[in-house]
């Protein structure tokens, strides 16, 4: 079993041949920490890491003692009010108004497997022998409390999962204002933070700090994840680069409000944590009442960051994202937002749909625009059945019209939404979600439904029910496009409102659950104003997401590159779209956008129909040569080789797990003049395979070390295919050489 319990010690060891994960139960039966990082022997006790000192000044714990003191030892789930001055993990008030607690341990279960948490997206196995839990359980006598803090370690990955469950079972009420997911103290601060941040079409751009003294947080209060910040860390060695060093990456299986922060004490202890954010929040427990927090992922590489992001991709295809679609490639789609907006028709549709038929596309995606009366952004968000003047002979027409053709038909919904002017509103105004005798804000036009009323969810459900079931509908994009504001809900009483941003999160989980057990062949793709709603909870439902609503190659370079740290290609959704693009408003090749957009599930954002002769034959050969890599490029192993955010290049590959076939992605968006000779040092290559690469074979060490040399398309001298110089991109497919 890699869980050990030394009775003796009172100490917990998870480990594989990857990591340690080691606690142990404090002399005042608090749960302390002792290590988290590369595999360590077992042994029967890791007392002698408790570093118990004398510290003038500090509150302890024990009359006559001076050692033990809360401030100043590493603790697993820690409390506030009792000696430790930190950031708690938890807050709870009692009846009375405190907010002291006294958790101490009390029983513990190992178990093969990973139980599911219920009503919550969660990482799952296959078999119960590719994971071990350990269920902690702690109580306060006096509160009537019991904390139940669990841990899984998989088996072959150095990944930790955790969550935690409150049972109150006191005939006072108590009320939890704070329940992070995971806290982990680490004894050094030698750390910098890599975060993605940005906004509305630049999501996740990589950005590296050092820690300090003092709290260095992000998160999110808007609802959802957001595109501001995602809900996804890494701490590194300063020396840690791509391929080598130290770094742990910690992940939070959530859609809505987060907090994510590191917290330096002047001792230069490192407190990270990561849950539900407490500004909002507040869950009062009755008796024989319980509250679980979501799943927090917590993984360690040695290895670089590279190494790190890849253990994250490799859990969330084969332990998050849903079963049925695992291993199966992203059908190539085309979707006509940026091709007709609000403007189309079904003949115009159908025109779409025969081309890109034409040109090999397998999915067509009709968006935004297709029900209530909905010709712009202002109207019909809850009205979820076909517009009659565009769709004159209804939905399920139009799509076995495409499905006849040959194509899959996906349609967009945006289910958690109201427009004011809606047969929804009108019938049922009570059903937004807001403030009473406030003012409304809106965003986009747009409000929001209450979702955290399950009469709400039930409703919506139906209509959707009742629009999809005689309609073959193969896709779904689910959207989400603002932020929330005004938040209450009318149906919770004034000591629920805490509860309503965890409960329509709940609500919007729950109607995932509902239309996938009803419609189990849809697949999902989950958006929100592209990437606003890119996170480990929507990837337990939707196997794919919208990466960013600027369709820009350029830019897309950066966004698909720091959703790489967290997230595979499989999940990314990238298409190309129409030059000039869109968001940026710049001309690029027609070849760069489809070798930027290969990266990801690939397909089109524009109208097929607006292509000329010579762009459709392009457009045929990008999509022949997608199929025939799909599967590489969506399942190989994902490498970064160069950062845009620090290059003037960006390069990544993908290499096969039997380290046959790669292909290489590079990217030189200004042209240079007489520029230095450069090289790109390829990795996870086999150093003693023979590969060729148009024409020309190297050994793996070779391009691994020597590396790719590039020279030649940074020289501002060579022939180019494309006419513009600028914006340059080359696809190298590499194959071993026995089976050229
Ligand atoms: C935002 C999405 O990100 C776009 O792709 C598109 O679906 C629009 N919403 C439609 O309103």
């Amino acid at each position: 079993m890699p869980i050990s319990y030394h009775s003796s010690s009172k100490t917990f060891h998870l480990y594989n041949s990857h990591i340690s994960y080691i606690m142990m139960v404090l002399p005042n039966g608090h749960l302390g920490h002792l290590y988290f990082g590369k595999a360590l022997h077992d042994r029967e006790s890791f007392e002698h890491l408790l570093e118990l000192r004398n510290r003038s000044m500090a509150v302890c714990t024990f009359e006559g003692d001076l050692s033990f003191s809360l401030e100043h030892l590493l603790q697993e789930y820690p409390c506030f009010g009792s000696g430790d001055m930190r950031e708690p993990a938890f807050d709870i008030s009692m009846d009375n108004g405190s907010h002291i607690s006294d958790f101490r341990y009390a029983s513990h279960i190992i178990k093969e497997g990973k139980p599911p948490l219920p009503d919550l997206p969660h990482t799952f196995v296959d078999h119960d022998h590719q994971a071990y839990t350990l269920e902690i359980t702690l109580k306060d006598t006096i509160m009537h409390t019991t904390m139940i803090l669990s841990y899984t370690l998989f088996e072959q990955l150095p990944i930790i999962t955790r969550h935690v469950c409150f049972k109150h079972e006191g005939n006072s009420p108590i009320t939890l204002h704070k329940a992070m997911s995971l806290n982990l103290d680490l004894p050094d601060s030698h750390y910098e933070l890599v975060e993605l941040t940005g906004a509305w079409a630049r999501e996740r751009h990589v950005k590296v700090r050092p820690l300090e003294h003092g709290i260095t947080a992000f998160g999110s209060k808007r609802g959802h994840s957001s595109s501001n910040f995602n809900p996804f860390m890494m701490l590194k060695r300063p020396h840690t680069t791509e391929i080598s060093g130290e770094a742990i990456g910690i992940s939070f299986v959530y859609s809505g409000n987060f907090l994510a922060q590191v917290e330096v004490d002047t001792y230069d202890v490192s407190r990270i944590s990561i849950g539900i954010h407490p500004q909002n929040f507040s869950w009062t427990l009755e008796k024989n009442d319980s509250f679980t927090t979501p799943e927090a992922i917590l993984a360690y590489s040695d290895q670089g960051l590279n190494h790190l992001s890849q253990q994250f991709h490799t859990l969330f295809l084969n332990h998050l994202s849903p079963k049925k679609w695992r291993n199966r490639p992203a059908p190539i789609l085309v979707n006509n937002w940026e091709g007709t907006y609000f403007d189309f028709n079904e003949e115009r549709i159908i025109d779409m749909a025969k081309t890109a038929k034409s040109l090999g596309i397998e999915l067509f995606v009709l968006d935004d625009g297709w029900f209530g009366h909905r010709d712009d952004d202002t109207t019909s968000l809850g009205d979820w059945y076909p517009y009659l003047k565009k769709l004159p002979h209804g939905l399920k027409s139009l799509a076995c019209k495409i499905k006849a053709l040959g194509l899959d038909f996906g349609l967009w919904i945006e289910p958690e939404m109201i427009s004011k002017d809606s047969d929804l509103y009108r019938r049922h105004p009570e059903m937004m979600l807001h403030t009473p005798q406030r003012h409304d804000s809106h965003g986009r036009n747009q409000y929001i439904l209450d979702f955290s009323n399950p009469l709400v969810v039930d409703t919506i459900y139906h209509m959707l029910e009742n629009t999809f079931k005689d309609v073959p509908i193969d896709y779904i994009k689910w959207d989400m496009n603002r932020s929330m504001s005004e938040v209450y809900s009318t149906a919770l009483p004034a000591h629920q409102q805490g509860q309503v941003m965890h409960r329509y999160i709940l609500g919007v989980y729950h109607l995932y659950e509902r239309l996938i057990q009803r419609f189990p062949h849809i697949l999902f793709e989950s958006c929100s104003s592209g990437g606003a709603r890119f996170d480990p909870g929507m990837f337990y439902y939707a196997p794919q997401a919208w990466t960013s609503d600027d369709t820009d190659a350029i830019e897309r370079l950066k966004i698909q590159y720091g959703t790489s740290f967290a997230y595979p290609i499989r999940f990314m959704g990238s298409h190309v779209s129409a030059s000039p693009n869109h968001q940026l408003h710049r001309f690029t090749p027609l070849k760069t956008r489809g070798d930027v957009a290969y990266f990801g599930t690939f397909g089109y954002e524009l109208d097929v129909n607006q292509l000329s002769d010579e762009e459709k034959t392009i457009v045929i050969q990008q999509i022949e040569w997608m199929k025939e890599h799909r599967s590489l490029i969506q399942y190989g192993t994902f490498y970064r080789l160069s950062s845009p955010f620090e290059q003037d290049t960006c390069a990544w590959m993908v290499v096969s797990k039997d380290q046959n076939d790669a292909i290489v992605g590079y990217y030189r968006p200004l042209n240079k003049i007489n520029s230095a000779y450069t090289r790109l040092p390829l990795l996870g290559l086999d150093p003693d395979k023979l590969y060729g690469i148009n024409q020309t074979y190297h050994y793996g060490d070779e391009l691994m070390h020597y590396g790719l040399i590039t020279s030649d398309e940074s020289s501002g001298l060579c022939e180019h295919e494309d006419p513009s110089y600028d914006y340059y991109s080359k696809i190298y497919v590499l194959k071993a050489k026995s089976l050229i």
